[in-house]
């Protein structure tokens, strides 16, 4: 096998404006904070807080706002996971990912020969799970919020039927779907002015959605699962080649699981359990680093990031074959998470002494198409939230006249064994597609607390880049001493085991770093910058919250009083 160094020319020729933040400040507050990918989503739940809702109340009210100023992946055509840490010291986790069609089966985007038909997972009616995110976010409003679906629904409601201020950034993502968009009649109507794209500062308004969520808020979650909206869905579907039927919206649920939990370095991470991979892939990886000598502040240095790098083989390769929805197959987690296990793993990267690359090479299209944001009020709840439409605006359909787009997360399945899927991932037959089943996940919403109290919340969109981006920022705080706003703006790496290349953001290592790693028999290929971390940090000493929005996105913002 060949230790080729694959770099790309452009590895030493970027622009560093493009790379650094405005600021390496986090934005401090003393009693609650708000942490989303756009201003307007962010202000929505600064506001449900003055007005006396508690976190979740917030969470609710900005997860329906992104759904309206972030359409690309804040959605009600999607769904995600909802981790709580409550003051009283109860953390619960709500899982609204979608599920597969009851009509769906293993075989269902194979030809006669059992090949994969290109392109079929990831857009139409097809590809598209029974979303989640209404039933998700109505369960935490009415378990544990404290304000009516009306009142935290209306900031929503405002924004889409008012119009928001369409940003430069979102022009950018605009104009490269502003083809798939002209491809719908519906959907230029929404998102093209009279055929052409939105300019900066210009007003969308979005009449469709904002009756769509009127009519959720009216008549709660029936009306999306129940009524006209899943009656419209489902004719849509039907029309265009799709399975969905009304039973697979009447009978749709979500439910409440325990938590992830793990220990690195006496703080204690909280993240969602499968069926997302998140919180056991991240705390694998903790695990094992927690047993390698890492050495502090020393975040560039190669043997750090070979150890880094190593933990995220291992845990990428029990992610890839040991898990999938635990309501149909059994995931390992307590051995893959036991002291034994991990130890042994930690002991096999300090014995290794050669890397060989497999020639394994697949591009990597990075889009931006799912959200996290984070939470903290005055009381001490907590929320992290991660909610997707997988694909940049999902499944890339509108149905009808319903005004959102459908999620396109049964690419999130094995679908054609030993093939990847948009993320590069090849997973096992406990991921395969089934009647009812939920795709394996990598959204990993997070809190760290220290002994009682909260110190961090987090999360990110990437797809399994997620759960190396939030390794990354914990470490970047925990072992490099950065702040909030440091550990999420450092420039990340990202390795999956397959394809077999370390993934560099501009900047990340330095040039001996990079010699270093590649003679060590590492690869590595640099990409455009990816995920959007939203996160807080409360010091442990003076309990200051700061929060910081990833200079990724430069719509986000994070609000404190
Ligand atoms: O659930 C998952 O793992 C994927 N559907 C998430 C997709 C994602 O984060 C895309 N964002 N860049």
């Amino acid at each position: 096998m060949k230790n080729t160094w694959i770099v790309s020319a452009s590895f030493f020729l970027f622009t560093p404006a493009a790379c650094v933040a405005d600021t390496a400040l986090p934005v401090s507050a003393k009693h609650a904070m708000v942490v989303t990918e756009k201003r307007a989503a962010s202000q929505v739940g600064i506001d449900i807080l003055k007005a006396g809702g508690n976190a979740i109340d917030a969470a609710v009210a900005v997860g329906y706002a992104l759904a309206v100023v972030n359409p690309c992946c804040g959605n009600i055509g999607g769904g995600g996971f909802m981790l709580v840490h409550f003051a009283n010291g109860k953390n619960t986790v709500i899982n609204f990912r979608g599920k597969a069609p009851l009509k769906a089966n293993k075989n269902m985007f194979l030809d006669t020969n059992g090949k994969l038909k290109p392109g079929s997972t990831t857009s139409g009616y097809l590809s598209a799970s029974i979303p989640g995110t209404v039933l998700g976010l109505d369960t935490a409003l009415s378990k544990y919020g404290s304000m009516s679906r009306k009142q935290v629904m209306a900031p929503a409601i405002k924004l889409a039927q008012q119009g928001y201020r369409v940003s430069d950034y979102d022009t950018e993502w605009f104009a490269i779907y502003t083809p798939a968009f002209r491809s719908q009649r519906n959907a230029a109507a929404i998102f093209l002015k009279k055929g052409k794209p939105y300019d900066s500062g210009e007003l969308l308004i979005q009449t469709d959605l904002a009756n769509t969520l009127k009519l959720i808020a009216e008549k709660g979650p029936d009306a999306f699962y129940k009524g006209s909206i899943a009656q419209q869905i489902v004719k849509s579907s039907q029309a265009h080649g799709g399975i969905m039927t009304r039973q697979d919206f009447a009978q749709y649920s979500v439910e409440e699981l325990t938590p992830i939990w793990c220990q690195y370095h006496g703080y204690s991470v909280i993240s969602v359990p499968p069926p997302s991979s998140g919180g056991v892939t991240l705390c694998e990886m903790l695990s094992l680093l927690q047993n390698l000598p890492l050495q502090d502040n020393n975040y560039q240095s190669a043997k750090n990031i070979h150890y880094i790098v190593e933990s995220m083989r291992y845990a990428f390769y029990d992610r890839n074959t040991q898990l999938g929805d635990p309501n149909f197959v059994n995931n390992p987690v307590k051995k893959l998470l036991s002291n034994q296990y991990t130890s042994q793993l930690s002991q096999r990267i300090l014995n290794t002494t050669e890397i060989k690359p497999e020639d394994l090479m697949v591009d990597i299209h990075e889009q931006t198409d799912t959200t996290h944001y984070s939470i903290i009020d005055t009381k001490g709840n907590a929320v992290a939230v991660t909610y997707t439409i997988n694909g940049f605006f999902g499944a890339n359909v509108i149905p009808d006249h319903l005004g959102f787009f459908l999620n396109d997360d049964m690419d999130d399945f094995t679908v054609s064994p030993g093939q990847t899927n948009k993320f590069n991932l090849i997973q096992s037959s406990k991921n395969h597609i089934e009647s009812g089943k939920r795709p394996l996940s990598s959204m990993a919403p997070t809190i760290i607390m220290n002994n009682k109290n909260v110190f961090m919340v987090l999360g990110s969109p990437g797809g399994p880049r997620i759960i190396t981006t939030v390794l990354l920022t914990l470490l970047n705080v925990i072992d490099n001493g950065m702040n909030i706003k440091q550990a999420i703006d450092t420039p990340r790496y990202h390795y999956q085991g397959i394809p077999d290349v370390i993934d560099v953001e501009p900047l990340a290592f330095s040039y001996l770093t990079a010699l270093n790693l590649k003679m060590m028999g590492y690869r590595l290929r640099s990409q455009p910058t990816w995920a959007a971390v939203e996160a807080i940090l409360i010091d442990q000493k003076d309990k200051t919250i700061y929060g910081a929005n990833d200079y990724r996105r430069p719509d986000g913002a994070a609000l404190g009083y």
